[in-house]
């Protein structure tokens, strides 16, 4: 990642320089909470929840520049462990997932899966802030797969018999800790007047973000707690030029964090986004009213 990062640096502070142009340094979730705003003329502030292969987190955006961190992964991505899970399963080998990322392989499969067949415990249960955690789930997804190989006595890197099954499972778990977790912020939202009455909005950004499932899952919350829920078009929920461009676009046009060519600058591979309120998000302790969760 710092390496990448580096060149990538390298290169614009070359093309600015060589073109006598400004330079606009970008925060990589800040472009994925503004993307929809090249869309929907969506006005802050607003809930985002940004969902990808190497992040996920709850912000509300006060401002192209100003958020207020809610709650944040302890461990890993959703996204990452989607991917995870497809490469435990061999996803890889199937004749219909070849060509897909580990969270569109899950997704397609879980189509045609019975999510009942196996049951996975919705991580954090007894933590009431908005928090994600990831890792613990995918141990209980890694158990069962182990027992499944054993039963069916096949080797790790050969596909179980029930991968729909188990696709399913994870997704909808995956769906309804995402979904519990926005529920608690949206309550949270609410009860210090950070959104407004009128059309109080959830954003959902970041690759996991193309997941139809995870989609209305979000839209029961949003639906029960009469917010309206918007997503990017799932081309430009992944990770592109254009979003990077976009929060260019943004911040020329607020003129903020817009630096002379010559800047002298360096990246950071983990920099924190805005205020971070999960402490009192945390200290709140939000009990959350039971939601249906029919998807
Ligand atoms: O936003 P993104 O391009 O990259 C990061 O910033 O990390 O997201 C990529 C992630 C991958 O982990 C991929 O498995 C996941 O998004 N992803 C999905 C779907 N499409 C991509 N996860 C679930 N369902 C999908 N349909
Ligand atoms: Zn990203």
């Amino acid at each position: 990642m710092a390496l990448s990062l580096g060149i990538g640096l390298e290169f614009s502070q070359r093309f600015v320089r060589q073109n006598n142009k400004p330079f606009i340094p970008i925060h990589h979730m800040e472009a994925h909470a503004l993307t929809v705003r090249m869309f929907e003329p969506v006005s802050f502030p607003f809930l985002v929840l940004l969902i990808s292969g190497g992040h996920s987190l709850l912000a509300v955006a006060r401002g192209v520049d100003d958020f207020l961190l809610l709650g944040h992964t302890l461990d890993e991505a959703p996204g990452d462990s989607l991917d995870k899970v497809a490469r435990r399963l061999s996803l890889i080998r199937h004749p219909q997932c070849s060509t897909l990322s580990g969270g569109q392989a899950i997704e397609l499969l879980a189509k045609d899966g019975d999510r009942t067949r196996f049951s996975f415990r919705t991580p954090m249960g007894q933590s009431y802030d908005c928090c994600f955690s990831f890792a613990g789930l995918r141990n209980q997804i890694n158990m069962t797969i182990m027992k499944k190989e054993a039963e069916e006595g096949i080797e790790c890197g050969t596909l179980l018999s029930c991968v729909n099954d188990i696709a399913a499972a994870t997704q909808h778990t995956v769906a309804c800790h995402l979904a519990k977790r926005t529920h608690r912020a949206i309550l949270f939202c609410k009860a210090n007047g950070l959104l407004p009455s009128l059309c109080p909005t959830l954003v959902l950004s970041g690759g996991v973000a193309s997941n139809q499932y995870i989609r209305k899952a979000l839209r029961i919350i949003t639906d029960s707690t009469g917010l309206c829920l918007l997503c990017p078009p799932a081309k430009f929920c992944t990770d592109n030029g254009v979003m990077i461009a976009w929060n260019g676009v943004e911040r020329l046009r607020e003129g903020t964090g817009i630096l002379p060519p010559n800047a002298d600058i360096s990246y950071e591979p983990k920099a924190q986004l805005g205020v971070d309120l999960t402490a009192a998000v945390k200290a709140a302790a939000i009990r959350l009213p039971s939601v249906r969760m029919k998807i």
